[in-house]
């Protein structure tokens, strides 16, 4: 679907539900609203509830639409259901002259879907992650490879997502290497806030996060006992937010809680949390956007996962893909924080995810193609980059 050329302002409609896509849509809302190009339309499906709204408030991005559409335990039929239908409405109701979504969520997968039963054409923020592998992770790889059948406009954060949309047929004139906005979005909050770093002795500090739905249940429950390990040894302090899951909770609790030295916490706003992370000496996470800001701030990552999707990160030095195996990772945890040669490699090895600049690109792209004057978006410059652009993705197997 083109884009229709037209006088400015163009209407962008930017669709977003959970923590990771208010962080990285962040960015493009407050530029768009600071242009007198776009008139940006702030959609807040409510697909997460309170880290969705600590994010709105906290990153100024105010949403002009408000669905209600979590539930307790929400299954992901119903969910996507009540979203199609919800944003099918909304878009008919604003007629936007462009969708914008981030990412591999539900919120993502229907906000492209609505868009393109209603002629609108949709721009994909962060563009071309593959693993590889369909049901893993669970459910976003298919979420994200359907999106790049719908949209017009896919902007990959790095030559190896880019490469993958031209290996499945995408035309090169609709893929755009962006950076990722995630980064844009950290430097900001870095210089605009003061955030509190939530270690509390002067021990090892590990940054945890876990809550991938393919690792809930027994697995995450085994990863709980291994970090508990970790902790026994005595010269180690374990930060933990804990993500909102009822099944995220009901896996760890158990395993964490009375330990003196592991700290479980809420889910930390992001000043907060980018404070935490700076602060970290090592992080073990099966996040996606945390493995992406871990590098930009020189932290070595444990990706607790079977596959990534940022493989990136791994083949700068700065991640490594251990697993969900409880000795396995109890054992990379522990290497890294006995050999000083390794983490110095680790924390040295460079961010791989963008300039910072990911924002510029893509608010300019679209100025363009909607015909916007370029005298008042000057072009920015390109990414510069020295990674390889061919398809390829990480697993452990
Ligand atoms: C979703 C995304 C995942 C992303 C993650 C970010 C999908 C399919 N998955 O997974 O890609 O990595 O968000 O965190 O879109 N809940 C609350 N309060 C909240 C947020 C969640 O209570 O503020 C509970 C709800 O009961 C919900 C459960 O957490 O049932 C899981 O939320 P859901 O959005 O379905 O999946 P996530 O695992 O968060
Ligand atoms: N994050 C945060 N507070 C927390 C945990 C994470 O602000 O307590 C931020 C983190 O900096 C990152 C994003 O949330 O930008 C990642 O969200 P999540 O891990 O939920 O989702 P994913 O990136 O895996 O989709």
């Amino acid at each position: 679907m083109s884009p229709n050329v037209l006088t400015t302002p163009v209407r962008a409609m930017l669709v977003l539900g959970t923590r990771p896509e208010a962080i990285k849509l962040a960015p493009v809302a407050r530029a768009m609203a600071a242009s007198p190009l776009f008139e940006p339309v702030v959609v807040s499906t409510g697909q997460h509830r309170e880290m969705l709204q600590q994010m709105l408030e906290l990153l100024r991005v105010p949403a002009s639409v408000e669905l209600d559409v979590m539930r307790d335990r929400q299954e992901l039929s119903k969910l996507t259901a009540r979203l199609v239908d919800g944003l099918g409405d909304v878009i008919r109701a604003e007629r936007p002259d462009v969708v914008i979504v981030q990412g591999d969520t539900t919120t993502a997968l229907t906000g492209a879907l609505a868009a393109f039963y209603e002629h609108i054409p949709v721009a994909h923020v962060e563009a071309g992650l593959r693993t590889g592998v369909l049901d893993n992770p669970f459910p976003e790889e298919l979420n994200r490879r359907l999106i790049g059948r719908m949209a017009r406009w896919h902007f990959a954060p790095t030559p190896r997502a880019a490469g993958h949309l031209r290996a499945e047929g995408v035309p090169d004139a609709e893929v755009f290497v962006t950076g990722n906005t995630v980064i844009d979005n950290l430097l900001w909050v870095l210089q605009e806030g003061t955030g509190r770093d939530h270690f509390r002795t002067g021990l090892r500090r590990v940054l945890v996060t876990l809550h991938r739905r393919e690792n809930q249940g027994d697995k995450m429950r085994a990863m709980g006992t291994a970090l508990r390990r970790l902790a026994d040894r005595g010269d180690v302090e374990i930060v933990l937010p804990l993500h909102k899951s009822p099944a995220v909770r009901e896996a760890l609790l158990p395993e964490l809680t009375g330990h003196d030295r592991i700290n479980v916490v809420e889910p930390l706003d992001y000043v907060d949390f980018s404070a935490t992370l700076a602060g970290c000496d090592l992080v073990m996470t099966d996040s996606g956007g945390i493995q992406e800001e871990a590098p930009s701030l020189g932290k070595p990552a444990l990706v607790l996962r079977t596959t990534t999707e940022r493989p990136e990160a791994v083949e700068a030095g700065a991640a490594r893909l251990v697993g969900t195996e409880p000795h396995v990772i109890l054992d990379a945890a522990m290497h890294l924080l006995d050999d000083a040669a390794a983490y110095e490699r680790m924390s040295t090895a460079g961010n791989p995810f963008g300039d910072g600049h990911a924002t510029d690109r893509i608010v300019a792209q679209l100025a363009e193609d909607f015909g916007a004057d370029a005298d008042a978006a000057p072009a920015p410059s390109p990414l510069v980059v020295t990674q390889p652009d061919g398809p390829g993705s990480y697993s452990t197997a």
